[in-house]
């Protein structure tokens, strides 16, 4: 089991598994997300491979402030062998690694279930509320 940056050759293995795993929205094209964050000093997408397969993926960031992760997603064949457990290490060590104390995620309320999984790796739930506004004029069913 190897975790690593994302290359050319993965990115529609990625798309893929994010659409089976409910994580794409039609307001957030996942091909731009990707491009945008990949390999940038302040962003990656991290994917795992395990016996040549890619079956796992998480998106992490940092804003001068906190570390944020999206995209935390594995494959629903092979959940429940600490797969999740393993990225979200990964992200934690790649946010430590540059000097950024916290780090943070949102849940969609509809995910609320996911919410233990977190609890099981030990990060809790913040009291505060996202607020948001689209630059571009996009407006997203609430
Ligand atoms: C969330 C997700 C990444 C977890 O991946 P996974 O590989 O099955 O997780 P792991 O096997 O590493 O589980 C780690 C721990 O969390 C626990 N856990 C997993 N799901 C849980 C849940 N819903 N509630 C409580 N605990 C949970 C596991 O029992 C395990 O505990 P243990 O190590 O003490 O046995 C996976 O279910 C997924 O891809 N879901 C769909 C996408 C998604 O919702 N992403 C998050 C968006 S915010």
């Amino acid at each position: 089991m190897r975790i690593r940056p994302i290359e050319d050759g993965d990115v529609e293995a990625v798309l893929a598994l994010w659409e089976a795993c409910g994580l794409t929205r039609p307001w957030n094209p996942p091909r731009a997300d990707i491009d945008r964050a990949r390999g940038r000093p302040n962003s990656e997408v991290l994917v795992l491979e395990a016996d040549g397969r890619l079956l796992g993926t998480v998106m992490v960031g940092e804003d001068g402030h906190r570390g944020w992760i999206y995209y935390l997603a594995v494959d629903p064949g092979a959940r429940g062998q600490g797969l999740g457990r393993a990225l979200v290490a990964a992200a934690e060590d790649w946010v430590r690694a540059r000097g950024i104390r916290k780090i943070e995620l949102m849940v969609r309320r509809a995910n609320a279930a996911v919410i233990g999984f977190y609890e099981a790796l030990g990060w809790r739930e913040e009291p505060v509320t996202v607020l948001s506004r689209w630059l571009d004029g996009t407006t997203p069913p609430s």
